[in-house]
């Protein structure tokens, strides 16, 4: 209730010709704009409307994974490099804190991205194009995508999502010629690594170990925060870790732990219960990993230490 009510039957007052041509205007106005949304779904050159469908981050994880492990071609900074053949379906995983895979793309070709998230909200960026998409968990985002110039792009993810948000940069390479890929260091990435494989009933050997590790160390996402370079700023590097003695919080209080087999396998099944001292504020998360899986890891951490 307003301090001083007004006079009854205002509104049947007639409207001065002013009010009435601001009203037309306004009318005018939102015709064009509601003309110009559908024109932009055609027309547009930013932010295409697309498709999207329901689906889990277990599904969508094994998808990718899956995706990633058939046509990867190769390796950069423990990010897979995947290149897709043109018009084909190409799954791209944002996660804390990495978009993966890396894409070789070709010039002037259609490609059908699919995106989504394995935990929290993330922004699909791709600079300095200015495109710009929200990736959800448990919704697959499908983009239709056709680069047009070729060049380096990164993928910049536009939602904070957690202390590692500003190292969460995803890449695209556009190509048009095979020389390209020289211009990336891509070179030696044309057809994908020789799977290791498991022979009958023979136990891997040491070798074939650290080979799985390492693949697994690519494709769960170990990656993102383990380096293997010496540069902790999310995680304890891997490099040079087996055998270390470590400090870490246990029950709140500080411990010395020696890391080996038993020390790792119980980071990676109850990551919470041992916190390395200086990564209290970027906890690690459970990663859908099996017991083999963490053998080959165990083998390839081993491998980082000799
Ligand atoms: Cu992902 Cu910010």
């Amino acid at each position: 209730m307003s301090l001083l009510s007004p006079v009854e039957g205002w509104y049947y007052k007639k409207v001065s010709k002013d009010e009435k041509m601001w009203m037309v205007i306004a009318l005018i106005l939102c015709l064009m704009m509601f003309v110009w949304m559908i024109m932009w779904h055609v027309y547009g050159k930013q932010n295409p409307s697309s498709l999207t469908y329901k689906t889990s981050t277990a599904e969508f994880s094994k998808l990718s994974e899956a995706y990633i492990k058939n046509n990867m071609v190769g390796v950069d900074k423990g990010i897979p490099v995947v290149r897709p053949k043109p018009n084909s379906d190409v799954f791209v995983l944002a996660e804390m804190w990495r978009w993966s895979p890396v894409l070789i793309l070709q010039k002037d070709q259609s490609y059908k991205l699919h995106i989504s998230s394995r935990d929290v909200l993330h922004g699909f960026s791709i600079q300095p194009v200015n495109m710009n998409f929200q990736v959800y968990p448990q919704y697959d985002y499908v983009l239709t995508f056709k680069p047009t110039e070729t060049g380096e792009y990164k993928v910049i993810c536009n939602e904070f999502c957690g202390i590692g948000h500003h190292t969460m940069i995803g890449k695209i390479v556009v190509i048009d010629k095979e020389e390209d890929l020289k211009l990336y260091g891509y070179e030696n990435m044309k057809k994908a690594p020789d799977p290791v494989v498991k022979k009958t009933n023979e136990p891997l050997t040491e070798q074939e170990m650290v080979l799985l590790g390492e693949q697994a160390y690519t494709l769960k996402g170990c990656a993102a925060c383990h380096k293997i370079d010496g540069t902790k700023e999310l995680a304890p590097a891997w490099n040079g870790l087996f055998g270390k003695s470590e400090e870490v919080r246990e029950n709140g209080k500080i411990i010395s732990v020696k890391v080996d087999e038993d020390y790792i396998k119980e980071s990676i099944k109850q990551p919470q219960q041992k916190i390395t001292v200086g990564f209290e504020k970027s906890p690690m998360p459970v990663f859908p990993v099996t017991d083999e899986d963490i053998d080959h890891i165990i083998a390839y951490i081993k491998s980082l230490s000799k």
